[in-house]
């Protein structure tokens, strides 16, 4: 396999010897897909006096294997968020509902006292070595207790520690799937849920989220669901509830009982797990936190996972501290799925975060300790409560549509052009979320008072959408 040469030139010794037809030793190309770029070299023959024969060298233009090669960088709405910050710094009036942190009014990062004084009490020493595999023994005892205090579905439990609520969707995806299969959400739901999916090799499918009365859609969860374990023999299902995010969206009590009904008949067809998404909880009204009954009545024939984190209900988003609870009367299945997740564990970040896990643990565990935390938790769901409730008032006043509100990180405004919406608001100095068919409004970092000026963009923005379309 000669190339034509391009350009000649005089060089030392070869590297690596034995004839060629031809008087040139052919190396082969270094990747199947770069013939062009070989490169012809003297064999030894005649290494020190012939010249060379090189063809032009074209670059490759990526490494990387091809799903990798046009992934999209940034995070869409962190760069919402650089854009309003940078527009705040040249002096302009900014209101950022971007954002999923919760934030003093004062715009820092509101944090918990307690918390912080645990991660200081944690030894330095026992900090800084490695965390068991799958998370410290009390620590995942504490998380458990924590969802089923000590009752059955405490005991039926098994957990691993992952680094945040993500950790814990990666860990539900790679287990609970074959690649190739769809997990099964609602129509709005978090995007990184695309991006496991994506990165693991599944997919996501979903089903209408609300019916035609605004409720939770019970028919089209049912129909989707028994679709997707007949075509794939399994199915897996998040769900986000209460506090959903981006639709702020709790289940209450009659929806959990037909949601939990719809998962008992589909179990019958095939495995279906159903992993209850907790990551904003701690944030819904008290008739959202009845959520737990309903996981009685479903395992067995279900499986039932939670994805638990620290990151909200502690307000310790970078520690990232979370962890997987697998639920199943089972003994030896439950033993089989600790194993799989701890092997998952091992496959990927192998340990987390001790410091986190220790003082987390400490906070759950020891009475006066969480007392302290629950109590600065309280004065943190006070002030989200009121944007909340100023959220309700304005919005309905402003005939805005948009899911049942209780409590949480977020609501979503239903737009028939969710751009031309956030364009129109950015106009007017608001940053908000597009999705399709809504806006994602973070009132988590929007003061009280600024509910009536972002309730009126809306408005204006909701308008310039129904115009155009
Ligand atoms: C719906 C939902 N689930 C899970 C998470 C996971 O969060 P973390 O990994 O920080 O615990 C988030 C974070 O924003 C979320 O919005």
């Amino acid at each position: 396999m000669r190339r034509a040469p391009a350009r000649i030139e005089r060089f030392p010794a070869p590297e690596t010897d034995g004839p060629c037809d031809a008087g040139y030793l052919v190396r082969p190309p270094r990747r199947p897909d770069a013939a062009a770029s070989g490169v012809e070299r003297p064999c030894t023959a005649c290494a020190a006096e012939a010249p060379r024969v090189t063809t032009t060298v074209t670059p490759f233009p990526t490494n990387l294997i091809p799903s990798s090669a046009s992934r999209a960088g940034d995070d869409p709405i962190f760069a919402l968020n650089a854009e309003a910050q940078r527009r705040a710094k040249a002096g302009e009036s900014i209101v950022n509902a971007t954002l999923g942190a919760l934030m003093e009014d004062d715009g820092t990062l509101a944090v918990m006292p307690s918390v912080i004084d645990a991660f200081q009490r944690v030894p330095l020493k026992k900090a800084a070595s490695y965390a068991p595999i799958a998370g410290d023994v009390e620590f995942l005892r504490a998380v458990i207790a924590d969802l089923y205090e000590q009752g059955p579905l405490a005991e039926q439990s098994v957990a691993v520690a992952t680094p945040g609520g993500t950790g814990a969707l990666h860990h539900a995806v790679m287990n609970f799937l074959e690649p190739g299969q769809a997990l099964l959400t609602t129509s709005f739901f978090w995007g990184p849920y695309q991006t496991i999916a994506q990165e693991t090799r599944r997919a996501v499918e979903t089903f209408e989220m609300f019916d035609a009365k605004g409720r939770f859609h019970v028919a089209a969860f049912e129909e989707a669901l028994v679709r997707l374990v007949k075509k794939q023999g399994r199915a897996l299902v998040f769900l986000n509830s209460p506090c959903h995010n981006p639709t702020g969206y709790s289940l209450d009590e009659s929806e959990w009982t037909a949601v939990a009904e719809v998962v008992r008949r589909a179990a019958e067809l095939g495995p279906v797990t159903f992993l209850i998404d907790l990551a904003y909880a701690r944030f819904g009204s008290r008739a959202s936190q009845g959520w737990a009954k309903h996981v009685a009545r479903m395992v067995d024939p279900a499986l039932v996972l939670v994805a638990w984190s620290a990151s909200k209900s502690f307000a310790q988003y970078g520690s990232r501290v979370g962890a997987l609870v697998a639920t199943h009367p089972d003994r030896a299945e439950r033993e089989r799925i600790a194993n799989a997740l701890a092997f998952s564990c091992r496959g990927t970040w192998s340990n987390c975060n001790h410091l986190g896990l220790l003082a987390i643990a400490s906070l759950i565990a020891e009475p006066a300790q969480r007392a302290k935390a629950d109590s600065e938790r309280a004065r943190l769901i006070a002030l989200l409560d009121e944007r909340v409730s100023a959220f309700n008032r304005e919005a309905t006043a402003a005939k805005l549509a948009y899911p049942r509100y209780e409590g949480g990180f977020f609501v979503s405004v239903f737009t028939p052009d969710a751009e031309t919406t956030a364009r129109s608001m950015r106009d007017d100095g608001v940053f908000v979320v597009p999705l399709k068919g809504a806006v994602r409004i973070a009132l988590c970092s929007t003061p009280a008072r600024d509910v009536p000026r972002l309730v009126a963009a809306l408005a204006k923005g909701v308008a310039a959408a129904r115009a155009k379309s």
